[in-house]
């Protein structure tokens, strides 16, 4: 498996969330370079790279950087999603422990090429630790001079899950509740207080140095044609060694698993993986096989590649309470705007706990699968479709487990 570096490459030295250790490491110089750029030729080369959101969608960066007007009377703005509140997802928080100048760079380097000079890095609430060592670098970066021109503010969320979809993490910054906008019909950028705003994740920000430094065909080295360059994949669960690893994408799922995670734990069998964050369908252990971490094979799978937090499952895994686990979580975040998801998350779970309880009737998965279909693209995010999604991916691919408990 090739090692390849891209956003973990000082994680390793000591005191790497430091300006010095960052500019003896090559830190900075890639905003250094960008002076020979103009703004849109900055947009060009990240079109050009292939880099994908990291926060989830995996849209194109450049198309939604070149949604930002290049001569607005109005302010424009940077949002850098930090909310990273989906179960099973820990990898932006790694970025800003071991090298939180390479997101400041990033930032600085985004800001330049959409026309901001304020940025504004939104921040899960349970994150406090991270935020002080975050607000340390920015204190940093001012007292050396490298935020003349643009201010970095960190915004500090209250700890919801919605308010890490982009428009509802708007609202929670403009003061109001974390409630998801509706979808514009043509393509634009975000707004925040009616004024342009690009949001994008700490992963894809952190990603721009190195495209900037070594070109756009250098990211495009790693990964695959369509997904190409490199992912923080994490891993959790039945695991030997859970953290976070680097890896490119197209890199074969299960071989993954067993070199950076040591195999599954005590010598269990594989029987499921939630492959980036429980709001992607689960994958059987067969279905993993020959399966590469990119965007299409996921997708291709049924499932998506989300975030790259895989959730690994062992052989002795309950798969109803599994699947309960993540319904009283999405029971409880639920933002509640819309009738199918309000109801839908509350009932998926009342149901399933009922079914555990020895209380539940076959007829229970006809409903959960009729609850299911109402969730599916009926609501204003896509919060209610991912319950949907994960309710219908448990009971079709280990419906045996679910049966043993109404029969
Ligand atoms: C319910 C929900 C939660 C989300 N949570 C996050 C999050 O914690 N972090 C994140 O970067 N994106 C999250 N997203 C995706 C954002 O809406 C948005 O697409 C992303 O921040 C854009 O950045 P990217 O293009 O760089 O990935 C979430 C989306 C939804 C629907
Ligand atoms: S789908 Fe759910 S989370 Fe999304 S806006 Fe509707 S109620 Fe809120």
């Amino acid at each position: 498996m090739r090692e390849c570096k891209i956003v973990s490459k000082k994680f390793h030295l000591q005191n790497s969330h430091t300006l010095e250790v960052s500019r003896q490491n090559g830190g900075y110089i890639a905003l250094e370079k960008i002076k020979e750029c103009t703004p849109t030729q900055i947009v060009q080369i990240i079109k050009e790279s292939g880099l994908r959101g990291k926060g989830g969608g995996g849209a194109s960066a450049g198309d939604k950087w070149e949604l930002m007007p290049q001569d607005s009377e109005k302010p424009s703005f940077l949002a850098v999603n930090c909310d990273e509140s989906e179960p099973g997802t820990f990898k932006d928080r790694q970025i800003i422990s071991y090298d939180p100048h390479l997101l400041i760079e990033g930032i600085l380097i985004t800001c330049y090429a959409i026309k901001a000079k304020h940025a504004y890095i939104y921040i899960r609430g349970e994150y406090k630790e991270y935020q002080d060592i975050l607000q340390g670098a920015i204190d940093e970066a001012y007292d050396a001079g490298l935020l003349n021109e643009c201010d970095i503010t960190i915004h500090r969320g209250a700890g919801a899950y919605i308010c890490g979809e982009k428009s509802a993490l708007l609202e929670s910054m403009e003061g109001k509740r974390g409630h998801p906008r509706l979808k514009p019909k043509q393509k634009e950028p975000e707004w925040f207080f009616g004024n342009p705003t690009l949001v994008n994740n700490v992963e894809t920000i952190a990603s721009v140095p190195f495209i900037l430094e070594n070109g756009a065909n250098a990211y495009r080295s790693y990964g695959t044609e369509k997904s190409p360059g490199t992912l923080l994949f994490a891993m959790s669960g039945h695991i030997n060694t859970p953290g976070v690893y680097e890896a490119e994408f197209g890199t074969n799922m299960l071989e993954y698993i067993e070199n950076y995670g040591g195999g599954v734990k005590n010598g269990k069998k594989l029987k499921a993986i939630i492959p980036g964050g429980v709001s992607c369908g689960v994958l059987t252990a067969e279905e993993c096989e020959g399966l590469t971490l990119d965007y299409e094979a996921l997708r291709g799978a049924g499932s998506s590649l989300g975030t790259g937090g895989m959730i690994v499952m062992d052989e002795d895994t309950s798969m109803p309470e599994a699947l309960k686990n993540i319904l009283e979580f999405y029971h409880e975040e639920s933002c509640g705007q819309c009738t199918p998801c309000r109801e839908g998350s509350g009932w998926s779970d009342k149901i399933v706990g009922k079914i555990l309880d020895g209380q539940g009737k076959k007829e229970d998965l006809e409903k959960l699968f009729e609850l299911a279909d109402s969730m599916n693209g009926k609501t204003i995010c896509v919060f209610a479709p991912s319950i949907s999604t994960v309710l219908v991916s448990f009971i079709t691919k280990f419906r045996q487990e679910f049966e043993a408990l109404v029969s």
